[in-house]
């Protein structure tokens, strides 16, 4: 195919799938995004880092999705897509959330890319199972928001076709609210059986290899992937001030909120 049109393999254009995920909400958003555009993608999972160069070229599309942690792109997510090589590709901006408030999260992400060489063309915040309170949020992305998600990679890119390069800026809420920490560790329990897995998986290696019991409260980040990997249902987050939050996030944010889009005319 590429010999009748006179276009080299070379020059083919390339849908990335780029995605920090620690428990995988993301990481489903973003393929059905890139999957509206493209079968065929590659996917760089930057959720423990970026290993190997990830250079793009500027006839490429990427579509860089990220969770909304206290309403920002997570620290390490920051700097992970900092290393990532642009290159003028086109990029459409994505956030997952726990049907709470996303806040910065997009514009954030928009900048962060536009500084890493990327040219932003549209931005989507999805609502997902929430993380650390999975009562919000329960059973989504479902069906219908991945279709929407693949419907919005479509038209993003046709779009940007039309608008030929016009510029685009987010338009998403945005707030002065300054973004904490969250003081919550997940801890192991007596299910536990030292598999390892989620010493292998914890981004900023927190949680000791000798006993797993054991998690390093400063250097964890409470992105909750040690809980995805666990095949032991045994990590968990607990305590009164994990209650009392629970209690107060479900009771404000109980209503399905919608998928919120963002695609220049
Ligand atoms: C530390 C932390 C902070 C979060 N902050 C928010 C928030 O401010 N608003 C919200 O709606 N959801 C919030 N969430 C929920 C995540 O954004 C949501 O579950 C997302 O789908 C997680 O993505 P992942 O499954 O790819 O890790 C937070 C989750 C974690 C772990
Ligand atoms: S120990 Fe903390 S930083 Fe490590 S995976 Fe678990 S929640 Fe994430
Ligand atoms: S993944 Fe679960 S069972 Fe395995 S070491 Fe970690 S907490 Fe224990």
């Amino acid at each position: 195919m590429s010999q009748q049109t006179g276009t080299s393999k070379m020059d083919q254009q390339k849908v990335h799938a780029i995605f920090f995920s620690p428990a995988r909400s993301t990481k489903k958003i973003v393929e059905a995004i890139a999957g509206g555009i493209s079968e065929d993608l590659v996917i760089h999972d930057i959720t423990q880092g970026v290993h190997k160069p990830i250079e793009l070229r500027s006839n490429d599309i990427a579509v860089v999705g990220v969770p909304a942690f206290s309403g920002s792109v997570p620290a390490l997510a920051s700097l992970y897509i900092s290393q990532i090589k642009g290159n003028g590709a086109k990029a459409i901006i994505a956030c997952a959330y726990g049907n709470c408030h996303y806040e910065n999260t997009l514009s954030e992400l928009s900048n962060i890319c536009v500084e890493a060489g990327f040219i932003p063309i549209s931005s989507g915040a999805f609502v997902s199972r929430h993380s650390m309170f999975p009562e919000l949020g329960k059973g989504r992305p479902d069906a219908r928001d991945l279709d929407n998600a693949r419907q919005f990679g479509k038209k993003s890119i046709m779009h940007s076709r039309i608008m030929n390069g016009g510029e685009f800026k987010t338009q998403n809420e945005t707030s002065n609210r300054p973004q904490g920490i969250v003081p919550l560790v997940a801890k192991a329990n007596a299910d536990c059986n030292f598999c390892g897995r989620c010493v292998q998986a914890c981004p900023v290696s927190a949680i000791d290899a000798r006993n797993p019991k054991k998690t390093d409260k400063k250097a964890c980040i409470s992105c909750t992937r040690c809980i995805d990997v666990c095949p032991y249902g045994a990590r968990k987050f607990s305590g009164l001030m994990y209650m009392i939050t629970k209690k107060r996030l479900v009771d404000k944010n109980k209503d399905r909120k919608e998928i919120e889009i963002n695609i220049p005319l």
